[in-house]
């Protein structure tokens, strides 16, 4: 049976532009996709937009707009953003589509139903930047403000309902301790559990709707009130499959989907997915997600990446990276310069001097080194090996390494493990030429089998790491196998090594990675 896999990013609020920290969960997304459906898996990979809450209706007001003009204006920018970095998503929801929405309100229905859901009142603290309440010792601690942005907490009290999340939260524990996967990495897991075990209370998950001017899916128990943002956000990963079924055109489109793989996430939000979520749907009697993924964040040469201090890496400085190296380089750099679930620091610098070591010297050297030698000692066409020996050793193990290590590197999502390895064999076969000298060797014709050893091998592993490098940067790794005569998909493991690519006709052509001064 075909595996399937269902991988999402956060659906991004629309009240501001696309900046890094989308574009790293999404980029990330990206390649477990590709990487997956090249294996032939049956994949889902869902992103697209939060469109509703205060925010929205506040920074539609500033600029003298609806909600909905604001979110059809910022949506293009993610829209156009995905399209540049060749993400390729299979859906994208804006949870202002009626899809959705009314499947927000038969889930709330079905909780209603179920007594999940009872109204109260609410007084408390809340952060309107984060659309939370705080608690009393929280505010407390930071005097009152936005332990994020800084802003004073705001007193509210408001008639809402609330789900039953405290009566749920037992049986989350159990889950997350019987499930080693369920919240990743390992550190974010025990973060909830010590959280958890403090105690958790029922959740609000509606306001009036004249806060909100009407912007809201309204509650379907009470025209007065709209769904508090997180139950409506976090329900796109199961709307937009089409579940549950209510009678549309769109019903159980994708239910073969669920229970997703991984909800992949910045370690902010991680709270909303792994405890809001997983016990609504426990709630709603449907089986949880097989694990919420929480990565790190990036910083700024060393500091908090900030719209006040105005250093987020902005969607122009995007474009520009991309303009002066490639959005693969792009694409690359985000998996390469951080361990992914740790935070980050991104500079030029780095990028400049990684993309140098490890792209221009790394595998653009190795790849036309090969392709030239190729070229020069057998007209072109990719010898046949003769008998592999002790020289050929670390290069075959480190091939071996990368390519029996890969799946497993990304079913655990460690892009860098993957790309580790990719950095060994490279360099393993660079030091490879360095000491078996085929240069010299090309002078002496008894060496013509010893030659041809050689340059399969340097053929064999650069096109294995190219493969791997694909889902990452598809479009030079293509490229790249292309020099090295490879029009279709890479092909596949043969028993011997060294017969990978016999026959092949080899292209010289542009250096993948110029330098960089
Ligand atoms: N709308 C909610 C998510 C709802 S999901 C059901 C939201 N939207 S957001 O637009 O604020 O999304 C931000 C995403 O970008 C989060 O995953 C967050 O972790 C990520 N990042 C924001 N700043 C970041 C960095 N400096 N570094 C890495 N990621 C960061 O939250």
């Amino acid at each position: 049976m075909t595996k399937t896999f269902y991988v999402t990013t956060p659906i991004y609020y629309v009240n501001d532009v696309p900046h890094i920290g989308h574009s790293y969960t999404t980029i990330a997304a990206d390649i477990l996709a590709r990487f997956f459906r090249a294996r032939g898996w049956d994949v889902r990979f869902l992103t697209g937009t939060d469109e509703h809450g205060i925010k929205i209706v506040k920074a539609a007001a500033e600029k003298g707009m609806t909600p909905q003009e604001l979110a059809d204006q910022v949506v293009v920018h993610f829209q156009s953003l995905w399209k540049e970095l060749n993400i390729t998503n299979d859906d994208f929801i804006r949870t202002s589509q009626p899809r959705h929405e009314k499947r927000v309100q038969e889930i709330i229905r079905q909780l209603v139903a179920k007594d999940e859901i009872y109204q109260g009142s609410y007084e408390g603290w809340y952060d309107e930047g984060q659309e939370e309440f705080v608690t009393e010792s929280t505010a407390r601690e930071n005097e009152y403000k936005s332990a994020i942005n800084g802003k004073p907490l705001v007193r509210y009290s408001e008639p809402s309902y609330f789900f039953r999340l405290s009566k749920w939260t037992p049986k989350l524990i159990e889950h997350i301790e019987a499930n080693a996967d369920f919240i990743q990495p390992a550190a974010r897991r025990n973060e909830v559990l010590s959280k958890l075990a403090a105690g958790v209370e029922d959740l609000s998950i509606s306001r009036a709707k004249e806060k909100l001017g009407g912007w809201g899916i309204e509650m379907p128990n009470d025209p007065t009130h709209s769904v508090y943002v997180w139950i409506d956000a976090l329900s796109n990963y199961y709307t937009a499959l089409g579940r549950p079924a209510i009678g549309d055109e769109y019903d159980d489109a994708g239910a073969k989907y669920w229970p997703a793989t991984v909800h992949l996430i910045g370690k902010d939000i991680l709270w909303f997915h792994a405890v809001y979520w997983p016990c609504m749907l426990m709630a709603l009697d449907v089986p949880l997600p097989r694990t919420v993924f929480a990565h790190g964040w990036w910083t700024s040469n060393g500091k908090k990446m900030s719209k006040s201090l105005g250093n987020f890496v902005s969607r122009e400085q995007i474009a520009e990276i991309c303009t002066e190296y490639s959005v693969d380089v792009y694409r690359w750099f985000l998996m390469r310069a951080v361990t992914f679930g740790g935070d980050g620091d991104f500079s030029a610098q780095t990028l400049r001097t990684k993309y140098n070591t490890e792209l221009a010297n790394g595998v653009g050297n190795l790849l036309s080194r090969t392709v030239n030698m190729i070229g020069r000692y057998f007209e072109g066409t990719v010898p046949p090996a003769g008998e592999v020996g002790p020289d050929e050793q670390e290069v075959i193990a480190s091939a071996q390494r990368l390519v029996s290590g890969a799946e497993q590197a990304m079913r655990n999502y460690q892009f860098h493990v993957l790309l580790d390895d990719v950095v060994s064999l490279v360099d393993a076969t660079n030091r490879y030429i360095d000491q078996t000298a085929p240069f010299k060797l090309a002078k002496d014709p008894s060496q013509r089998s010893r030659l041809a050893t050689i340059m399969a091998t340097c053929a064999q592993a650069v096109c294995i790491a190219l493969a791997q490098l694909e889902p990452i940067m598809p479009t030079t790794a293509r490229l790249g196998l292309e020099q090295l005569g490879v029009d279709g998909p890479a092909p596949a493991e043969s028993a011997a090594w060294g017969e990978r690519l016999k026959g092949s006709i080899v292209k010289k052509g542009e250096g993948l990675f110029p330098r960089k001064q």
